[in-house]
């Protein structure tokens, strides 16, 4: 007889929930069954820094990747991809001369995207070090800024700093696209992401809910 509740059958309900949300309607690319695994045992080490119990899936990439104008950027950096679900949304738009850079923290997650994607550029580091990490790749002017970054769970101090970071490699009308779950909102410091980004950013639009995303995941936009 079973007892407890394993790591197995937290992924095994994961994964009934994506057929219930109809996640799997293609046929998956990548092996998103050891991305799970991945991001699971990520998160049972880093709760707060992963805060995720599976990868975005791909209705979300998609989502996130038509929110921004990437056919037409020149460069792009995405943030926190952790095992590249949504770079894989990402890529296929980039014209070819565009210049493409992912920044994370967790060095696991780091390995397996650059397995993932060779020949892309992936900067171990923090967000809050951003500037330092786009100059090694000779990056400062951004167009399109894509966000896998846990915000709400940041203390106030990293959101500061990290939005600082973003802001002044953006160019005046580039934009960051990132997102949320509801849960978020609720905490103290994701009231404060929100409060931060109106005050900061020229504009902030709540895009659509997405779904078919586990959690539902809200995308918002955010134009310098
Ligand atoms: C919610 S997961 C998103 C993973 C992936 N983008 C997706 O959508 O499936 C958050 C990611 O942000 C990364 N991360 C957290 N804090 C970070 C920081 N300060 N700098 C860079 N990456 C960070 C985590 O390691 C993780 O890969």
């Amino acid at each position: 007889m079973k007892s407890g509740f394993s790591c197995y059958d937290a992924l095994d309900s994961i994964r009934s929930a994506e057929h219930f949300m109809l996640l799997e309607t293609q046929k998956p690319t990548r092996d998103t069954l050891s991305e799970h695994v991945l991001l699971l045992r990520e998160f049972v080490r880093y709760p707060f820094r992963t805060a995720a119990l599976a990868p975005s899936s791909r209705h979300l990439a998609e989502r996130m990747a038509s929110a921004v104008p990437l056919g037409s950027a020149d460069n792009v950096v995405e943030l926190g991809p952790g095992t590249g679900a949504l770079t894989s949304a990402l890529l296929p738009r980039l014209h070819e001369q565009a210049r493409f850079m992912a920044v994370e923290l967790n060095p696991v997650f780091a390995e397996r995207w650059r397995s993932q994607f060779p020949g892309q550029v992936l900067e171990v580091g923090s967000v809050a070090n951003l500037r330092q990490l786009c100059g090694r790749q000779n990056m400062s002017s951004i167009d399109c800024i894509v966000s896998g970054l846990p915000w709400p769970t940041f203390p106030v101090s990293l959101q500061e700093a990290a939005l600082e970071e973003v802001l002044s490699l953006l160019k005046p009308g580039g934009q960051m696209v990132t997102f949320g779950y509801h849960l978020g909102m609720l905490l103290p410091s994701g009231r404060h992401f929100f409060r931060l980004i109106n005050r900061r950013f020229r504009r902030v639009e709540r895009l659509a809910w997405e779904w078919r995303n586990l959690p539902p995941a809200y995308v918002l936009r955010c134009t310098r």
